[in-house]
């Protein structure tokens, strides 16, 4: 189970994802016995400081984010030794690559070098070059990308292009948590582990799907960056569709990472492309206005921006997928900040028999929880036991899905080794990126020229009446109208 030694070299390593994910991840890797003693994680940043003061704000960190029961006081020692701190700016030719280079010489130098940039995007070609100048780059070294690539498809590929002038296709991670989260994982164990769902897994018998990442925050510090992105380039262009992917793809040859991904590419590939003229009708876009989650009141997106603007913070988009299995089914995708609870979700609706010993029954439903509350569960008519007559009830199978005595592991834990065990499996290859681009750039230009209406909704609600509109059209419903 424990991978091989390596060197983790962050860039950003001040930066909120390090401390709230990227170091946490770490630890519990090194809890579970994955992490060899050796390993290294060397943390750069601009920011000027010692590797004592680096270390105080890395304990910080992990004190706060590892529940207490499982931060034990040697391994945080011995974790926290693993760690230096070189202040340097990537992008800079004249920075302080030597006292890098040093660090990295004490290793052997068949050493596997994970280079993670936790940076601004725009940043990763600069870093690279660096790398490749300053002959940091070896062999066994990778790069792992942290999204987004890019607003669009041209900036997507002028960052592909960039990171590849110096590395090979198959040492660029893309990076996207989504894919490491367990639940997520758990799809293609779901449907290809159980002849039961594999059998009716298509257009005759599933009515709908719909996928849903919902999240009681606002837009929180970051409004000034969240207003160049809005919620379709923030969470579905990337995230939810590759929870579609693994939801609609056809079961790849093997599970090595390229079946895999070609599997995902060709249902992207087979997405409908929702023309311009097409959008006000396929998709829902809206603002949270001012309004209370959890009892509190809380400002509208424009109080918190100060400003006017043309960016969603919720969207909900209708689209299909054109193969034989999904002829005709559709696929919801929405996500929303300052909604009324924090849920990722895929729910699964199955045709109602309209002819039947008893008559029209009801679809039977399956609910992937994503998160929070992970699990599975499966809605089933069964007799009703109190009448003697057949009258039917629905009942729910539920399964949780959890570590006993653990934490649930962090959708980063997995992904951050598999970039050193050299498994790109949940990574994203650029065709994919390019493809999701393509998707959505038709939807984002006709947002962009107001070609549908910007609607609103209460923060603390489930998102505007539009969306509902956008189910009712074909008999269905939100989730939690049903
Ligand atoms: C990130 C988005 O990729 O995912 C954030 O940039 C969002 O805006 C986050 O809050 C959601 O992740 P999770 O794992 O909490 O669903």
């Amino acid at each position: 189970q424990q991978v091989e030694p390596f060197d983790y070299i962050i860039f950003g390593a001040t930066g909120d994802l390090t401390m709230r994910k990227l170091l946490p991840a770490l630890y519990n890797k090194l809890r579970l016995g994955q992490v060899p003693a050796d390993a290294r994680i060397i943390g750069t940043a601009r920011t000027t400081l010692d590797r004592d003061a680096y270390i105080a704000r890395a304990r910080d960190a992990l004190q706060h984010f590892i529940p207490a029961k499982f931060l034990f006081p040697n391994l945080l020692e011995q974790f926290l030794g693993m760690i230096s701190y070189v202040t340097l700016d990537g992008t800079s030719a004249d920075s302080n690559w030597g006292e890098l280079a040093a660090e990295l010489s004490s290793s052997p130098a068949s050493r596997i070098r994970v280079f993670y940039f936790a940076t601004a995007p725009q940043l990763y070609e600069a870093i690279c070059a660096n790398l490749h100048a300053k002959e940091i780059l070896t062999p066994e070294s990778r790069v792992v990308l942290e999204k987004p690539i890019g607003t669009s498809l041209e900036t997507a590929d002028a960052i592909n292009e960039g990171v590849g002038k110096f590395l090979p296709e198959k040492q660029i991670y893309r990076i996207d948590h989504y894919l490491g989260k367990e639940t997520v994982q758990n799809v293609l164990a779901l449907r290809f582990a159980n002849p039961l769902l594999n059998a009716i897994w298509s257009a005759e018998h599933i009515k709908s799907v719909q996928i849903t990442a919902a999240e009681v925050v606002g837009v929180e510090g970051r409004a000034s960056y969240y207003d160049t992105s809005g919620a379709l380039r923030d969470m579905i262009q990337n995230h939810l569709l590759q929870v579609l992917c693994l939801v609609a793809m056809e079961q790849p040859e093997t599970l090595e990472a390229d079946c895999v991904r070609n599997a995902k590419l060709a249902v992207l590939k087979a997405l409908r492309p929702i023309k311009e003229d097409q959008v006000a009708n396929e998709t829902v876009r809206a603002q949270y206005t001012k309004g209370a989650v959890d009892d509190h009141a809380v400002p509208g997106y424009l109080e918190e921006l100060g400003q006017d603007s043309n960016t969603e913070t919720y969207a909900a988009v209708r689209t299909w997928v054109d193969t034989p299995r999904w002829k005709d089914v559709p696929f919801y995708i929405r996500t929303a900040k300052r909604s009324k609870r924090k849920v990722s979700e895929i729910v699964i609706q199955f045709r109602e028999t309209a002819q039947s010993l008893f008559g029209a029954v009801p679809g039977n439903r399956l609910v992937i929880r994503v998160q929070p509350n992970e699990g599975v569960e499966l809605n089933l008519n069964v007799k009703n036991p109190i009448l003697d007559e057949y009258q039917l009830e629905t009942v729910k199978l539920d399964a949780p899905i959890k570590v006993e005595g653990g934490p649930f592991p962090d959708s980063y834990e997995r992904l951050l080794l598999d970039a050193v065990r050299g498994n790109p499996i949940l990574f994203i290859r650029r065709d994919e990126v390019d493809a999701a681009w393509v998707w959505a750039e038709s939807i984002l230009n006709a947002w962009a020229d107001k070609k549908a209406p910007m609607h609103s909704y209460a923060a603390g609600s489930y998102g505007p009446d539009a969306a509902k509109a956008l189910l009712a059209e074909h008999g269905d419903r939100w989730h939690e109208d049903m």
